[in-house]
């Protein structure tokens, strides 16, 4: 067929495939979430419907990815872990963040109305995407190690800074002074002297944040028999020691 002179515009167009054999994660996040929350009555610090929302989306992304084997989230933020050989997209970096974070996005709406029925949303929400790579497998899980004790770092420093104010009648000023400098530690302290919270019995998806993965479970059958069954499952685990990957090596080695 014969081509019009103006299809070496296609040239322009740069390949972005990423490296073969390397892990392809992608990232997103809440735009000006801080805003969101505030405006949408998000419960401080941690709205578990907000959360479950998050989750609920990052399933449908699982959900029409395959190639994803497992996705960690927490707060305004989601990442999911591409296999290492996927072809999908002939892996192409803007056509994998793209189209997850679309995804993801229209899903977070969609969903939006079973989490929050009486709240309309006031605006359109937005997240960003980016796609990095990790060559190794002590890559990857540092990755995931870093996004979990980021979620742990500010999930006491926030537990603390609210309790501080709600039930500490602080005020936002007073409540970041008393903890300018302090060390975990001393938050826990806090926490248990005055206002007699055990952190650590604190819900594990505020803590930990949420693993998705894809787990073999029974159905039942109408025969009254089950069949086993793929399914997208929430954990809330710890994925920074060797337990978790000691009992799902499937997840980092190749298929
Ligand atoms: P950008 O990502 O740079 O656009 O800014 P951001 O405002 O989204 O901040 P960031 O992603 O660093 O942090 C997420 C913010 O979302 C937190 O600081 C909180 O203000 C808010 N947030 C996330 N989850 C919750 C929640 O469960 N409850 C409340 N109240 N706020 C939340
Ligand atoms: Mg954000």
């Amino acid at each position: 067929m014969a081509k019009s002179k103006f299809e070496y515009v296609r040239l322009f167009e740069v390949d972005d495939r990423c490296l073969p054999n390397t892990w392809i994660v992608v990232r997103v996040d809440g735009k000006g979430f801080h805003k969101f929350s505030t405006e949408h009555g998000y419960e401080k610090p941690n709205d578990i419907k907000a959360l479950s929302l998050m989750n609920r989306a990052a399933t449908s992304v699982m959900e029409e990815f395959k190639d994803i084997c497992l996705a960690y989230g927490q707060s305004d933020e989601y990442s999911f872990v591409f296999r290492k050989e996927t072809q999908a997209y002939s892996r192409r970096s803007a056509k994998l963040s793209t189209n997850v974070c679309s995804l993801f996005t229209s899903a977070f709406v969609y969903y939006w109305n079973e989490y929050f029925p009486t709240i309309k949303p006031r605006y359109p929400p937005v997240f960003d995407g980016r796609t990095v790579l990790y060559p190794s497998n002590q890559n990857i899980r540092d990755y995931l190690s870093w996004r979990q004790a980021d979620c742990h770092i500010n999930n006491l420093y926030n537990t603390t800074f609210w309790a501080l104010i709600l039930k500490g009648g602080l005020t936002p000023t007073e409540a970041e002074n008393k903890l300018k400098g302090t060390l975990s530690g001393d938050k826990n302290e806090i926490l248990f002297s005055q206002f007699a919270i055990n952190y650590n019995t604190e819900p594990e998806m505020l803590r930990k944040g949420t693993v998705l993965v894809r787990r073999k479970v029974a159905v039942a059958l109408p025969n009254g028999g089950t069949r086993e069954k793929s399914q997208i499952v929430q954990e809330h685990v710890d994925i920074i020691g060797d337990e978790f990957w000691n009992t799902n090596t499937h997840l980092l080695t190749l298929t």
